[in-house]
């Protein structure tokens, strides 16, 4: 795929199955992760890589929070929340890591996260794999956060779901006389 065709092209893909990307295709997704523009050359992110038992143990950590914050859930309501991250055969925990630094602060830490999330996706979309990046409520949660292992330093930037899409939708077409304008200062 030329790199403006994937570019205009790419879009999110809600329903995925099986195959998720092997490994060799992975690999091409973290290498153009690692080219996320990166003042300082701080690497402040992770992967984490969810795949079969992991993300069962993912939902149950969502249903143990959920019903800790509150208690009235019921049976059917904790299952669903639970059966979320396996809407895939994958996810990708994007992880922020955030550290002091004189020249380069924490949103900008979060944003190069956020360009290596989205360079995932775009790598995936290139390969013919479907992705959705996912937040949700419990991304923000900080028990979520203290079950996964995550540092104090650590926070969740994205859940990245990847697998197969039966077909992708035509992108929408963008005005960018919508969001443009030359400056007059
Ligand atoms: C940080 C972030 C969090 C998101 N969280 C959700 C989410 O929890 N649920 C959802 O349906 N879409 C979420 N989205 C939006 C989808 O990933 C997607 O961009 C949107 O559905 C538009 O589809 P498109 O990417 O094909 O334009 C999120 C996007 C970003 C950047």
């Amino acid at each position: 795929m030329q790199a403006l065709e994937l570019l205009h092209n790419r879009v999110s893909s809600p329903k995925l199955v099986a195959p998720a990307p092997n490994e060799q295709q992975l690999e091409a997704m973290y290498q153009a992760a690692a080219r996320a523009p990166d003042h300082a050359n701080l690497r402040p992110w992770r992967l984490l890589v969810l795949e079969g038992e992991q993300l069962n143990k993912l939902g149950q950590i969502f249903a143990e929070v959920s019903l800790a914050k509150n208690p009235a859930l019921n049976e059917a309501q904790l299952q669903k929340i639970a059966s979320k991250p396996l809407r895939a055969p994958m996810v990708i925990a994007v992880v922020g890591c955030i550290t002091e630094h004189p020249k380069v602060p924490e949103i900008e830490q979060l944003i190069t996260a956020g360009c290596a999330a989205h360079a995932l996706t775009q790598a995936a979309f290139a390969q013919g794999f479907g992705a959705m990046w996912r937040s949700g409520g419990m991304m923000f949660d900080a028990d979520v956060h203290h079950k996964m292992k995550l540092a104090e330093n650590e926070k969740l930037v994205g859940f990245l779901y990847l697998g197969s899409a039966a077909k992708f939708r035509s992108a929408p077409e963008a005005n960018s006389a919508d969001f443009v304008s030359h400056a007059q200062l």
